[in-house]
């Protein structure tokens, strides 16, 4: 399908129905990037907490590129996965050295970061720089798939980056006023959160995209996402 369909729908279910969420207060980029890798591995409930202590304590990106060890472990205690966090505080000394301390500023730039990839670079680009880019994540090939009744294996590199590509362009030709790629991205996350769910029927009477959905059409929501790599 097209998928400039979809565009203002999302963004403008989203704007009416958005979780009221810690790191959706501002647009810092340092703020964005921290809740990113914690919700990686993390619930979105667990995360709050852990989001806010670790802001209070550390609020600027030179405060993290110069914390000690043993203090940056004990604020990512809880969290688990610490490469997460010892690869931020390479990113954060990187952000320091190659740009003064101001947070890049493009999807490009941030991909270069250790530690962030094709996900977090989209998602950090566009909630904090409105940058038009995708941030492709489960719960967008989760939606798509359902959407088009698509039947291919979403492990696969090559499913994903098509996405990217996809939702890219439509965004580049759509953003413009209460349009834009932040509440298309985290509409995404809401819908695949709350309405477009993974694990137990979908809640198709609650989506703002159930008349584009050929899954629902179908009744066979359920049946996508395929995954047949282990
Ligand atoms: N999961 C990953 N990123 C998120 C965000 N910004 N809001 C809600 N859930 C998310």
């Amino acid at each position: 399908m097209d998928l400039t369909r979809i565009i203002e729908p999302l963004c403008s279910w989203y704007d009416r129905s958005k979780r009221d969420l810690p790191w959706r207060k501002d647009q810092d980029p340092y703020h964005v990037w921290v809740s990113e890798i914690m919700l990686q591995q993390t619930r979105v409930e667990a995360v709050k907490s852990f989001y806010r202590r670790f802001l209070q304590e550390l609020p600027t990106v030179e405060d993290l590129a110069c914390c000690e060890e043993d203090r940056l472990m004990k604020l990512w205690e809880g969290l688990g996965y610490y490469s997460r966090v010892r690869n931020m505080q390479t990113a954060a000394r990187q952000i320091m050295e190659e740009y003064g301390g101001n947070f890049p500023d493009t999807r490009e730039k941030l991909l270069k970061l250790k530690g962030i990839g094709a996900y977090t670079a989209g998602a950090v680009a566009s909630i904090a720089f409105n940058e038009p880019v995708a941030a492709v994540d489960g719960n967008v090939l989760r939606v798509i798939t359902r959407l088009e009744k698509d039947p291919r294996d979403i492990m696969k590199q090559s499913v994903r980056t098509e996405f990217d590509r996809r939702i890219t362009e439509a965004l580049e030709k759509t953003c413009g006023g209460s349009v834009t790629s932040s509440s298309f991205n985290q509409g995404m996350m809401d819908l695949g959160a709350g309405v477009c769910l993974p694990n137990a029927a979908p809640l198709c009477g609650k989506c703002p995209l159930a008349s584009f959905c050929s899954a629902h059409e179908a009744g066979v929501e359920m049946d996508y996402p395929k995954k047949k790599a282990a």
